[in-house]
């Protein structure tokens, strides 16, 4: 499509945009695309002004020394699964270690017993099912299953008061003086639950990734410093967010075609993180190349909020699959997931 027709047309998608040149164009563009969403969406689906604020306020939870502070932890949540993988040596491996380690890690953030994981898990796999049959009864139900569990997280912590975690700095968090509210809190980690199906779907393509190249899997157990960089360039080839949206505020010419005011538009990250114009010999992994031009995390306003939170977990997850084992390798079907879902729907690995 990118070649062939890089602004699109199709009822499922509304417009896409393919080329690098042109996503960025959007991204840089808030007044003409915009995000705002008829759903309450902090901070993904709103515009400047009012996006600046939400985001200023947010962008406090993601510090470095927040994340710091949760790496240990993460760090024993990930030894602690993959013990039984090593043992029995053959795996699933979103079911067994990306899915429980990464909304785990969320809880275990979030101040939250870590056993809520699966209903976390419930929540995203459901969500995903009525977003692609476009149910929008499903969806209804499953957002208010998401805002009891987290409006009943947020009593425990008020009654709590321990004031010691990320949920009760949410409950402190003020934007214009004005504290968030329930269902503002709600909507923020929805979006955060979210963003953890997507590090799901990147820890399962760079263990594919690194099963299928053993040269690379090899030199980055001899040398971890070097992960950082393999997880932005696997996953700038095999990105695990496909798309985002915006809405034109006017008509617009882009890439050759008119798009009318009003319209929905599809920002195709997997097709420009590929775009031979920009990155030579783009669908190859090179790591020494400079991740300046990469859209992994979007760029401009709405650049991805969660992203230190996201590398950490990566790079953890990375960092303890190689240390504990010698080699892995694809041990069956690899089976993709379908859009909006992120990832590998499964895979089995095999490790020694
Ligand atoms: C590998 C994992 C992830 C990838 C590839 C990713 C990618 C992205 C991208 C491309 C955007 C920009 C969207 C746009 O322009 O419309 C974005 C926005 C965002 N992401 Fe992530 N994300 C990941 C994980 C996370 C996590 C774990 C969280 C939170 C815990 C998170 C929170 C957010 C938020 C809040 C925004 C909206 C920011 C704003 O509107 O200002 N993301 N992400």
């Amino acid at each position: 499509m990118r070649e062939r027709c890089p602004v699109a047309h199709s009822e499922f998608m509304g417009w896409s945009v393919f080329r690098h040149e042109d996503v960025v164009r959007v991204l840089e563009d808030p007044a003409t695309f915009s995000s705002a969403s008829r759903h309450l969406a902090i901070p993904a689906g709103m515009d400047p002004p009012e996006h600046g604020r939400f985001r200023d306020a947010l962008a406090l939870h993601f510090d470095d020394e927040g994340m710091a502070a949760l790496e240990p932890r993460s760090r024993e949540i990930a030894i602690d699964l993959l013990g039984p993988m090593l043992s029995s040596g053959e795996t699933e491996l979103m079911e067994s270690f990306a899915t429980p380690f990464t909304l785990r890690t969320l809880c275990a953030y979030l101040g939250w017993p870590e056993a809520q994981w699966e209903c976390l898990g419930g929540w995203t796999h459901g969500n995903q099912q009525a977003a692609f049959s476009r149910d929008p009864a499903a969806g209804r139900a499953l957002a208010r299953l998401l805002t009891e569990h987290v409006q009943a997280n947020l009593e425990e912590h008020r009654t709590a008061a321990r004031n010691d975690d990320v949920t009760d700095a949410l409950l402190a968090t003020t934007v214009d003086g004005v504290p968030l509210d329930d269902e503002a809190i709600v909507s923020v980690l929805r979006n955060w639950v979210a963003g953890e199906g997507t590090v799901a779907g990147g820890i399962s393509l760079l263990v594919l990734y690194l099963a299928e190249h053993p040269d690379l899997q090899a030199s980055l157990r001899a040398d971890r410093s070097r992960i950082p960089a393999a997880v932005e360039e696997i996953l700038r080839v095999d990105d695990p967010l496909v798309a985002n949206r915006r809405t034109t505020t006017s008509e617009v010419d882009i890439g050759g075609r008119t798009i009318p005011a009003g319209e929905n538009l599809s920002l195709m990250w997997i097709a420009a993180n590929r775009d031979p114009r920009v990155f030579e010999g783009a669908d190859q992994v090179r790591l020494d190349r400079s991740g300046d031009d990469g859209l992994v995390w979007g760029r401009g306003i709405h650049v991805c909020l969660g992203a230190p939170l996201a590398r950490m977990q990566m790079r953890i997850a990375l960092e303890e699959l190689l240390a504990r084992t010698t080699s892995f390798q694809v041990g069956g079907e690899v089976r993709r997931s379908v859009y909006p879902s992120d990832g590998l729907a499964s895979f089995t690995l095999m490790l020694s």
